[in-house]
Parts: structure tokens; C-alpha cells; sequence
């Protein structure tokens, strides 16, 4: 399967993205984990994509595309793929119908009052991956990640001044791909409750109906 998922940063994106490669086996392609890889590596394109992340502006659409033309062509995308963070405008959207043929795009939807507090108390593990909230850590390992022990960070586009650019640039710049998939009968929504698993649940069925 092939498949897409957007909304705005914080909507649980990446959260949802874990659960379904662990569940179902398919490779979890991100370009937001992708560029900060790059950033930690200290590469020219980690070095360029960080002066706009911090602003909570896109990377340029070029460089964005060639890293994710050059994930695409991996083997173990052959059988199939999710895309978390691409497209994010109308012309990458463009481009992946040139590279590809996607199955769905679902967005996962939540609102403003949910996501602003859950992204400054969002903190990712640099060395797994795993992404959670303050809130769920125990009192005293609040800076341990659970699956591997590492210390958590908390990302600089976090900052409450940049969340609010990068929801202002979703509505301007993300949000018309809703009307882009749905013309092409392949938008599914999810609207995002306050609970993982029981959004998990939603985007389940969206996946196995469209299996
Ligand atoms: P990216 O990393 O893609 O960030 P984002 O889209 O802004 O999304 P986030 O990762 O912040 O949030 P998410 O929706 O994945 O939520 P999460 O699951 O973590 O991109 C970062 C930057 O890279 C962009 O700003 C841009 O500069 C650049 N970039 C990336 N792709 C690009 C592209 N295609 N073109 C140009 N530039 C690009 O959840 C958030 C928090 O909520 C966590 O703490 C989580 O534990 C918690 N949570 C999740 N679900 C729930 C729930 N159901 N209930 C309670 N809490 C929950």
C-alpha cells in the first residue's frame, strides 16, 4: 500500500506513522525525521534545512524533492510505502503523481487548543526515534526515553513562536491538499481524539477498508 499522511504539525503525524509501521509492516518515510538526521550528521543539506526549520518555514521544494525521490527509490519501498510530512504543498503533490501512484491520503485532523500545548510538551528521542509527552513519562525519568533509555530532547521548533508559524503556514501552504485528494476520490479524514489508540483505531479501519 501506498499511502499519505498529513494535517498540522502536531496532529499526531508521527505518532500514528509508528503504530502502523509496527502494525502493519509498512516503511515509514518522514521527511521532517529525514532532515534532522541530516542536522545531527551535519550535512550541507541538514546545515540548509535547519535555517528554515527553526523558522517553522518549508525547506525549498528542490532539495525536499531529491531527498525524497532518492528514500523512494530504497528496496524496501518496492512493496509499498507511508509518507508522513510530503506533500506539503500543491506542487509536491504534483511531483509524487509523477514519481508515483498513492492509494490514499489521510489527513489526520485536530485544532489549534489541542496542539499547542501538546507540541511544547512533546519530547523525541534522538537515537530511536520514539516521540511522547511530558505527560506520560514517570515522575523522575521525565528526560529517559522508554523504548531505549537514551536521553529525550525537545526539538527547537517547538518553541510556542514557531509552532504558531508552521500552524499559520499548514493553513496556507498544507491545508489546500485536502481539495487537491479529494478531487482524486482519495482523501480519508481522521479526526484525532485525545487518545493514541483510539485514534489509531479510526485510521485502522481507513487502511483496511482501503486495502
Ligand atoms: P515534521 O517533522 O514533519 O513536523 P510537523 O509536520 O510539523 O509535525 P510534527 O512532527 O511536529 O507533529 P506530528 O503531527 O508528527 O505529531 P506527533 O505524532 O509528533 O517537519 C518539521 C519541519 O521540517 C517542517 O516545519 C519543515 O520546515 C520541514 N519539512 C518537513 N517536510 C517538509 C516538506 N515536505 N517540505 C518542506 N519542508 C518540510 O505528536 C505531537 C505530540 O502529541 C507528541 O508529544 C505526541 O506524543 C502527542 N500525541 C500524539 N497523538 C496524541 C493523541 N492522540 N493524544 C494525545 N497526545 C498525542
Amino acid at each position: 500500500m501506498k499511502l499519505i499522511l498529513f494535517g498540522p504539525p502536531g496532529s499526531g503525524k508521527g505518532t500514528q506513522a509508528q503504530l502502523i509501521k509496527e502494525r502493519h509492516g509498512i516503511p515509514h518515510i518522514s521527511t521532517g525525521d529525514l532532515f534532522r538526521k541530516n542536522i545531527s550528521e551535519g550535512t550541507e543539506l541538514g546545515k540548509l534545512a535547519q535555517t528554515y526549520m527553526n523558522k517553522g518555514e518549508l525547506v525549498p521544494d528542490d532539495v525536499t524533492i531529491k531527498m525524497l525521490k532518492e528514500r523512494l527509490q530504497q528496496p524496501d519501498c518496492k512493496d509499498g510505502f507511508l509518507i508522513d510530512g510530503f506533500p506539503r504543498n500543491i506542487p509536491q503533490a504534483e511531483v509524487l503523481d509523477q514519481l508515483t501512484d498513492i492509494d490514499i491520503a489521510i489527513l489526520i485532523n485536530q485544532t489549534d487548543e489541542v496542539i499547542i500545548p501538546r507540541l511544547s510538551g512533546r519530547r523525541s528521542c534522538p537515537m530511536c526515534g520514539h516521540t511522547t509527552h511530558v505527560d506520560w513519562l514517570e515522575e523522575g525519568k521525565k528526560d529517559i526515553c522508554p523504548k531505549c533509555f537514551a536521553r529525550l530532547i525537545q526539538r527547537d521548533d517547538d518553541k510556542e513562536e514557531v509552532v504558531k508559524t508552521r500552524l499559520d503556514n499548514y493553513r496556507k501552504l498544507t491545508a489546500p491538499l485536502t481539495g487537491y485528494y479529494e478531487k482524486q476520490h482519495k482523501l480519508k479524514v481522521v479526526n484525532a481524539t485525545n487518545d493514541v489508540e483510539s485514534t489509531y483505531k479510526l485510521v485502522d479501519k481507513v487502511i483496511r477498508e482501503n486495502k
